[in-house]
């Protein structure tokens, strides 16, 4: 996948941010341990189980999340092999990187400007738009779509975290002059928080569908073989927008991509459909975030 485009004079900025970058923590080995027993073909649930079970906190958001109205089983689940059994791979790996990410960037600092309360309420909404419309078209991989909508402006905290004072500045201006998060950024910054949530995407290796909808949801088309996807967080992130769903940073609503709209053949009257779905939807996946942030 191509990165995305960054201006020249944005190059000085990035350069400065990468050293500051570069301190923050690379994703614990005991989730590189993880990741490689979800990503071979041969593993056993029981090297999963035992793998989980030295992270106790791991641990116990894996079964919290068995339990959750997320996946809706009717019976307490009260071991950890059971849950892994019932939740299949793909969900625990999804569960390992979200608890990862918040553990690293997912609380605000004390004198916040970024709300990170309505930041993270804002990426549940497209998570779960994105996850809806997708149902909706038939497109399956609920939930690859749902993290890629939680995830897609993680950019956005790398720059409240690293500039701070910075991208303060930026907050207020996309306030005052009613404008786009995305230009203010793009005029002070010289670039945007798809480029640091790209740099981040990289950093942590995640994977690419992930990685393009991060690095192209304001842009879809060129975000190639995963326009789909990047489509969905695209059309995800304006809807929670639309019906005031948390706090993406700034009050404007960006337009809608016309491609990406003709691409997933989405009508009006489709959107109208799944606001209830939208909504159930919306409560069932708070348990993805920290408690105290919910
Ligand atoms: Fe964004
Ligand atoms: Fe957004």
């Amino acid at each position: 996948m191509k990165a995305p485009r960054v201006e020249k004079v944005a190059k000085k900025t990035f350069d400065e941010i990468l050293s500051q970058l570069e301190e923050l923590p690379s994703l614990p080995s005991m989730v590189s341990t993880t990741l490689n027993i979800l990503d071979n073909p041969d593993s056993l649930t029981q090297d999963l189980t035992e793998a989980l079970s030295y992270d106790q906190t791991l641990a116990s958001r894996v079964l919290k999340m068995a339990n959750s109205a997320y996946y809706g089983f009717p019976r307490k689940i009260d071991s950890l092999s059971k849950a892994v059994t019932i939740l299949g791979y793909n969900s625990i790996r999804n569960i390992v990187l979200v608890t990862k990410i918040f553990d690293s960037l997912g609380r605000g600092s004390k004198d916040e400007t970024l709300d990170r309360k309505g930041f993270w309420q804002h990426s549940l909404g497209c998570g779960a738009a994105a996850q809806v419309i997708g149902d909706k078209l038939g497109f399956g991989n609920g939930e690859e779509i749902f993290l890629a909508g939680l995830l897609h402006d993680i950019g956005k905290v790398i720059l409240d975290t690293f500039l701070h004072d910075k991208y303060s500045e930026v907050l207020r201006a996309a306030q005052e002059k009613n404008l786009l998060l995305l230009e203010a950024e793009r005029n002070a910054l010289g670039a945007t928080h798809e480029h640091f949530g790209y740099w981040l995407a990289e950093h942590w290796n995640l994977p690419l569908n992930l990685t393009a909808a991060i690095a192209f949801h304001h842009d879809p088309q060129k975000s190639e073989e995963y326009f789909i996807v990047t489509s969905l967080v695209h059309i995800g992130d304006i809807l929670t927008r639309a019906l005031e769903v948390g706090n993406g940073g700034d009050n404007q609503i960006p337009p809608v991509d016309t491609q990406a709209w003709a691409a997933l053949n989405l009508k009006p009257a489709l959107i109208e459909n799944i606001i209830g779905d939208f909504e159930n939807k919306l409560k069932q996946v708070q348990s993805f975030l920290p408690v105290d942030l919910a």
